[in-house]
């Protein structure tokens, strides 16, 4: 199994050692900056004989590498900066993702690809149009991010353990994301049973603005810890065919009612891609703000360099 993460920033390279050091596969880290790819894979390299491990990585500059790989996660692209939003990044990094796309399309036409470059719906989407995969092939990682971000910080307020939490979150990776609280159990009873309707409220907007809060903090650069772990398991269900249902930004062709959009969906995950997009029952008030959700998406794609 040929495992390709291209850029090498702090997201690549951590998600390079995450599947390096669980062994599924021969991981390729590239990108264009000179010699950081490299520097890091030697880097990571060096770290076998302690861990015991014999997991092979490659570093390099040269996109052509690339060649045959089973799966390739972009991580390419500009971060956001304090006070910048996931959007205005759009036109930036939609040139980016343009050129590796077409050489994705060219080098590795059976890959599945794995979109983790914000605005993370629209690349998602500008990534499937340019390379021309099946949908089932091209999806992106953001709301599982947001699920363990709202299961951690429910899980710290009620002081449980996070393995009691089964968190709910669809919608765009952004201000407009949905947290499900009627779908989010604690040791198996909802959340809107647990705490109330304020209490929830709180939780939910901290869950929506903590990839912000990140990088306020930070000061620099936005989050890759937690963003990493969300690659990690992903790839990890499609090399082991785990069937598992997890939240990724999918196609949808009449799912949930939309039609040509990337958007946050639970979908089961196999050797294949996307097997099924699983349809939540939402009642009319979780539907109705899914598809603002999903308009705040299509109004942005009528802007992205597509043809
Ligand atoms: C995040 O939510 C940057 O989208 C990334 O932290």
């Amino acid at each position: 199994m040929k495992i390709s993460i291209i850029g090498a920033g702090n997201v690549g390279s951590l998600t390079a050692m995450r599947l390096a050091q669980s062994n599924i596969g021969n991981i390729l880290l590239i990108d264009i900056a000179k010699g950081l790819a490299l520097g890091k894979s030697l880097d990571l390299e060096d770290a076998r004989p302690i861990l015991k491990s014999h997991y092979n990585i490659d570093g390099s500059e040269d996109i052509n590498k690339i060649k045959d790989s089973d799966i390739i996660v972009i991580t390419a692209g500009l971060a956001r900066r304090p006070g910048m939003t996931r959007e205005e990044l759009l036109s930036k990094n939609s040139q980016i993702l343009k050129e590796i796309s077409l050489n994705i399309k060219r080098l590795a036409p059976e890959a599945i690809v794995i979109v983790v470059t914000n605005p993370l719906d629209l690349m998602t989407y500008f990534v499937l149009k340019t390379t021309g995969f099946s949908k089932s092939k091209v999806f992106g990682v953001g709301i599982s991010l947001d699920a363990s971000r709202f299961a951690n910080i429910i899980a710290r307020e009620l002081k449980v353990s996070v393995n009691d939490v089964e968190a709910m979150v669809i919608g765009a990776h952004g201000e407009a994301m949905l947290p499900l609280s009627r779908h989010t159990k604690v040791s198996g009873v909802s959340l809107d049973k647990t705490l109330s309707k304020e209490d929830v409220g709180l939780l939910i907007n901290k869950t929506i603005g903590r990839g912000a809060e990140i990088v306020t903090a930070l000061g620099t650069g936005s989050a890759f810890f937690a963003p990493s772990a969300a690659i990690a398991q992903i790839v990890n269900a499609i090399v082991q065919d785990e069937k598992k249902i997890i939240g990724v930004c999918a196609y949808l062709n009449g799912e949930y009612g939309l039609k040509d959009i990337c958007i946050g969906v639970p979908c089961s995950l196999s050797k294949d891609g996307i097997k099924d997009i699983v349809e939540l029952d939402l009642n009319k008030e979780e539907g109705d703000r899914f598809k603002d959700s999903a308009n705040s998406i299509s109004q942005l794609i009528k802007g992205l360099p597509l043809g």
